[in-house]
């Protein structure tokens, strides 16, 4: 009855795994959101590093991770593997659910997977300084981390609304050496033209990426870090399912299912791509994004050309889409609330090589304090979308009274994120359902793209 299974140091991936080797058929470009022409990697210099641009783009199926790299994950890497018997039991199910626990880093969540190798490449360019944006504060702190490894300066524009809700997450930031500035801000023309417009405005995820953009486009010094959706971010999230998969090989287990939690998709695309490969080479595994109801971009958006934000800077990429100016309800998962998707994850849904699941928000925390009370961890409101989702499987198998292998990744852990608990042990939290009227709405502003 083996319940954590570690790996050394010494296994820690010596390569990413780049999911466009097996994908059915090839990327769709991206495009510049000025021309709708497909960008170069001259349109994107001024904003990430070159080695960065590489992988955006490449082709190969296994990408060396630099020593250098290494070296700062061994920190808390390979993270283990546990398998759920408390919660097994609770739930009596003839299922064997295992979960990969990526809230040891130091930041508390998978972010810090791809911050490091980002604030590495940046560095070994000669940049000096990184601006970001953060909307929750998960991908905040942990590119303030990641700098601070590697002697470069941290500005992070906040959503306003978490940078007064969350105060906790800004004094991480600042303790590991940020400058952390609530957006809109009176530093960038957009802040500041927002400002001017709406005095009071609280933010949102859109105009912070615009600031952060601004602020790197115009200091030489200066790049951009985004912490989910790019080819890029997804790669170095590989190392969650290369590793998972070692693990399982100890356990002498392989996975029926493989579970992540979906925002812009990174830590499905960090657990999940490695399977992918194993269903390109003919093994039979499904692979299960889970989404909040309420911002619902994998199971009721399009597969269309869109903006990544709401003020047309960002590229803009074929993904399943809610539209660039969708407003999501203040969920208490806000790492989830992003109106588009991974190009990638978005083209494997499209070819029906992975699937895609809503659930509400109360079933969620239902399943984190069941997970809580059973597994003792408590884990983030966004981790908890992937939980539901196993809890679910895990209750189909009891029903079916079949076996089934489960596996799911557990992408933070929850201690910045109390108040969210205490709202819903208050009862005061609800359901929300995005109405397909808004949808429809929101889809009428895509831009209209001629190849
Ligand atoms: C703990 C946690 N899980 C999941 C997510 C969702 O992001 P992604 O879909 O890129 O993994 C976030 C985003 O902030 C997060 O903080």
């Amino acid at each position: 009855m083996q319940t954590k299974f570690l790996l050394p140091e010494s296994q820690i991936p010596t390569h990413w795994y780049n999911v466009i080797a097996d994908l059915p058929a090839p990327p769709a470009p991206v495009l510049h959101p000025g021309t709708l022409k497909p960008v170069t990697p001259a349109d994107m210099l001024p904003l990430f590093p070159g080695a960065i641009l590489e992988q955006e783009m490449s082709g190969e199926r296994w990408i060396r991770i630099p020593e250098e790299v290494r070296e700062v994950l061994a920190q808390w890497r390979p993270t283990p593997l546990f398998r759920a018997h408390r919660l097994e039991k609770a739930l009596g199910t003839p299922a064997k659910i295992y979960y990969k626990y990526e809230g040891v880093s130091p930041a508390g969540s998978h972010k810090l997977n791809t911050a490091v190798p980002q604030a590495f490449y940046n560095k070994q360019e000669g940049i000096k300084r990184i601006a970001t944006e953060t909307g929750a504060g998960q991908w905040g702190t942990a590119m303030s981390y990641a700098c601070k490894m590697y002697g470069l300066e941290c500005t992070v524009y906040m959503v306003k609304v978490s940078f007064q809700q969350k105060p906790y997450r800004k004094s991480m930031m600042q303790l590991w050496g940020a400058n952390v500035i609530a957006s809109p801000s009176n530093q960038t023309d957009s802040g500041r033209a927002m400002l001017a417009k709406d005095p009071g405005n609280q933010g949102s995820l859109g105009l912070a990426i615009s600031e952060a953009v601004e602020d790197a486009v115009k200091r030489e010094d200066t790049h951009y870090a985004l912490g989910s959706v790019l080819n890029h971010v997804c790669l170095h999230q590989t190392v969650i399912g290369l590793e998972a998969k070692e693990q399982l090989r100890m356990a002498g287990d392989y996975p029926d299912v493989v579970i992540g939690c979906h925002g812009g998709g990174s830590n499905f695309a960090g657990i999940g791509f490695p399977f992918v490969a194993d269903k390109a080479a003919g093994k039979k595994v499904r692979i299960l994004a889970m989404e909040p109801t309420s911002c619902p971009t994998l199971t009721k958006g399009v597969y269309a050309f869109d903006y990544g934000d709401t003020a047309k800077m960002a590229p803009v990429m074929k993904m399943y889409t809610l539209g660039h100016d969708f407003m999501p309800p203040g969920i208490h998962a806000g790492g989830l609330r992003y109106h588009g998707s991974s190009a990638l994850v978005s083209q494997l849904l499209h070819h029906g090589i992975i699937e895609a699941k809503a659930v509400g928000q109360i079933g969620c925390f239902e399943a984190a304090i069941q997970f809580a009370q059973t597994e003792g961890i408590i884990p983030a409101p966004e981790s908890s979308h992937a939980i539901r989702g196993a809890i679910d499987e895990a209750l189909l198998a009891r029903q079916e009274g079949k076996e089934r292998t489960i596996l799911f990744n557990l992408s933070g852990h929850g201690h910045v994120d109390m108040q969210a608990y205490d709202d819903y042990l208050a009862g005061k939290l609800q359901d929300y359902e995005y109405p397909a009227e808004k949808v429809k709405e929101s889809l009428a502003h895509l831009p209209k793209v001629n190849l």
